[in-house]
């Protein structure tokens, strides 16, 4: 074991040498905690112990013959609950073993010291035991210690969950262990821990050799699920426009990040998931103000985090690129936090091969979030697979009925697909062979054959007497960059600009060149044009609930589901220069949900090769399908997801390179 960091940080904020005699000075203290590593794996022990052994003078002695070998600082251990009356070498060995395939923080340096707890019902004439004298030779064991309900056992003065801890031998303390993870492909901003007060504090540690901070992660074995908690342990990650106390909200631009103290308040989207037993990590890369950027030329103020697929080369797309990337290349984070606006969830789960979703608008209150336009606005959240992800959505997504029935209608837009597959059945091993074996599976499981329409043309001929041009392009063309450039132009982009001038005598803000572009042309719109658009946008909404998906349907919620391809493969190297970014017109099928507000939800169906420039190897990138349903049917979504990974046509995915 070698010790880093001593992490002690004294911070002297007000000295007044000439006048000794006026008030005490003002020191502002507290710990960091520390790092240190074992058996070659860095892990970091917080400031604050979480309960602490009551020793009697023959413990004592032994634990501080023991804390030699550990500088006399901290000696890893393990507690052992168990319920059998007699705890024997098996017995550990079955728990151990169990331990390894469960937990990344546990590894077997945790049983230098072992503290077996007995949890079961004592009999009233067998006192429990422990029999582990040949156990402590095969594991390592320097120090075995028994609760206080076994003979001449110890007492803790706070009760334990089982799994790894470091005992401070002077002191009897005992603090948590949490391993320390590189982010390699640069998703974070930074990690965190909690600071004792409902509040987080920004994480001090850091891997010999890393290029960014390091993000710590608390035993697995600590938290066990309940109906409370559903979500207990799931460690996430949170987009950087989410506000947190006691950290800064940075929203991918470093001056807003300097601007701006620590928050004062956690955002209801967050604390919700916190209250449901989610451990917050750390903040994640967003691209600047939630807006478009494409790796790498657009980010200028912070680096691009990369997506792991494939040659490890493609843009992870953006606005939530930090959350997918982390989730896409990481084990040890389960979920991340994005939001969507205009794709910002569904382009990083296309691009990374997650599942990641857009809700319908209102389904999390997005308070002490950073808007991009509050009518189109809305939190998501990454996963691996779809039960877990089904697991949040319910949770967090909480006045929704979960319907668990499903709709008889596929709803296949030949105009988004490019052509009718039944028409034209695609060739085996293409794409669309993917894409369309999957909706085979699809219709087999749900007892039922596609409904093929042509959104395009369905509005021609229905379009309301009151729309202001006669095509979706037409009239759609502008209302995205619209809104969103009004909305944070006065919300966002002119408070800070004007408070940054305020104390930089006048001079602007560095900002990147994608949300400049999106502002300038918010600046130059006429007046009224935002209510233009929002009409716009009902007369959408309304058309689209009235001729292509409808809601309010007894049993399945939604009439129809409407499918359509998120990602297809097709290689974004980052390395490739894309020229400047332009303002984000037109209609695509990325925008009804933005504009219907009704959920759309990726899922990871295949891959597709291709040639990549960098490895000069075959490579595969994630295909992916977007689901809509009419608006407050998420849940009804997230059970038909969570069924199909049941019949495993859906799967889990996994980090790295590949998928599956
Ligand atoms: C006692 O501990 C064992 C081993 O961790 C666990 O499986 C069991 O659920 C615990 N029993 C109680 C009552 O907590
Ligand atoms: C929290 O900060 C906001 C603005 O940043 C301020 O208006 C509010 O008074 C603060 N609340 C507390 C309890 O400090
Ligand atoms: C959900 O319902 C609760 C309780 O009725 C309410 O306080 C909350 O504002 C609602 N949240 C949303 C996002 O509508
Ligand atoms: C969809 O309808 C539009 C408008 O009528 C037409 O131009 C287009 O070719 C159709 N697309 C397909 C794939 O049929
Ligand atoms: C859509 O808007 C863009 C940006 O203002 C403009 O350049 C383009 O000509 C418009 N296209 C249509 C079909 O109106
Ligand atoms: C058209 O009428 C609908 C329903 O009355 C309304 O919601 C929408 O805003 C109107 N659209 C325009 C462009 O005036
Ligand atoms: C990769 O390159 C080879 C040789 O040029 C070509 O035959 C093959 O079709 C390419 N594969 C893909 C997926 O583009």
């Amino acid at each position: 074991m070698t010790l880093g960091s001593m992490g002690l940080s004294v911070k002297v904020v007000c000295l007044i040498f000439a006048t000794p005699f006026a008030a005490a000075a003002q020191v502002s203290f507290h710990l960091t905690g520390k790092t240190l590593v074992l058996n070659s794996i860095p892990y970091f022990v917080p400031p604050l112990p979480i309960s602490a052994f009551e020793f009697d003078t023959k413990s004592a002695a032994i634990v501080a013959s023991v804390a030699k070998s550990f500088a006399n600082e901290l000696i890893p251990f393990s507690v052992v609950p168990t319920s059998a009356t007699k705890f024997t070498e098996s017995a550990l060995e079955t728990t151990v073993n169990s331990w390894k395939v469960q937990d990344d923080v546990f590894n077997e340096a945790f049983l230098t010291g072992v503290f077996v707890t007995f949890n079961g019902t004592a009999h009233p004439h067998v006192a429990p035991s422990v029999s582990l004298s040949s156990a402590q030779t095969k594991f390592g064991i320097d120090l075995l210690l028994l609760s206080s309900n076994y003979p001449g056992g110890v007492t803790l003065t706070k009760a334990l969950p089982s799994g790894p801890y470091f005992l401070k031998p002077s002191t009897g303390e005992v603090f948590e262990a949490l391993r320390l993870f590189n982010d390699e492909n640069q998703a974070f901003v930074y990690g965190v821990i909690p600071d004792g007060n409902g509040g987080f504090r920004e994480l001090n540690a850091h891997i010999e050799g890393a290029a960014t901070p390091a993000v710590a992660v608390p035993s697995r074995l600590y938290f066990t699920p309940t109906a409370e908690k559903p979500l207990a342990g799931k460690r996430l990650g949170l987009k950087d426009i989410y506000d947190v106390k006691g950290l800064h909200t940075g929203c991918g631009n470093r001056a807003f990040f300097q601007l701006n103290p620590p928050k004062n308040a956690t955002a209801p989207a967050v604390q919700r998931l916190l209250d449901g037993g989610m451990i917050l990590v750390g903040k994640m890369k967003t691209s600047q103000f939630a807006n478009g950027e494409t790796a790498t030329d657009d980010w200028i103020d912070l680096h691009a985090p990369y997506n792991p697929r494939g040659d490890g080369y493609q843009d992870a797309s953006s606005s939530s690129t930090g959350p997918a990337s982390g989730v896409s290349s990481y084990d040890w984070l389960d979920h991340a936090v994005g939001s969507d606006t205009g794709g910002s969830m569904r382009g990083p789960a296309g691009a990374c091969g997650l599942y990641g979703n857009r809700p319908s608008h209102g389904a999390v209150d997005l308070t002490d979030v950073m808007p991009l336009s509050p009518e189109m606005d809305t939190g998501g959240v990454f996963a691996k697979n779809a039960k877990d992800w089904a697991t949040v959505g319910h949770f967090w997504y909480q006045n929704m009925t979960s319907f668990s029935k499903f709709p008889k209608k596929i709803l296949f837009p030949v105009d988004i697909f490019g052509t009718s597959f039944l028409a034209n059945p695609p060739k085996a091993g293409t794409v669309d062979a993917t894409l369309n074996d999957f909706i085979v599976q699809l219709e087999g499981f749900l007892g039922t054959k596609r409904t093929e329409i042509n959104v395009t043309d369905l509005f021609l001929h229905t379009r309301p007497a009151n729309a202001s041009a006669p095509t979706l392009r037409e009239m759609l063309n502008i209302t995205y960059p619209a809104l969103i450039s009004l909305d944070q132009v006065a919300l966002v982009a002119d408070p800070f600009i004007a408070a940054y001038q305020a104390i930089h005598d006048g001079r602007m803000p560095f900002i990147n060149p994608a949300p400049l572009v999106r502002w300038d042309f918010g600046r130059a719109l006429p007046p009224g044009q935002k209510d233009k658009e929002l009409a716009n946008k009902a007369t959408f909404m309304q058309w689209f609930a009235e001729n292509v998906i409808k809601g309010d349907v007894l049993e399945t919620c939604s009439d129809s589901i409407f499918l359509y391809p998120q990602t297809t493969g097709e290689p974004v190297p980052r390395n490739q220069y894309i020229g400047p970014p332009g303002v984000p017109a037109g209609f695509s099928a990325g925008r009804i949900s933005s504009f219907a507000e009704v959920p759309d939800m990726v899922v990871p169906i295949g891959e597709a090769p291709f040639n990549s420039s960098i490895t000069g190897k075959t490579e595969f990138l994630p295909v992916t399908m977007s689901f809509l349903a009419a608006k407050n049917c998420d849940l009804m979504l997230f059970n038909l997801f969570a069924a199909l990974e049941d019949a495993q046509i859906l799967k889990t995915v996994v980090t790295g390179t590949r998928l599956f």
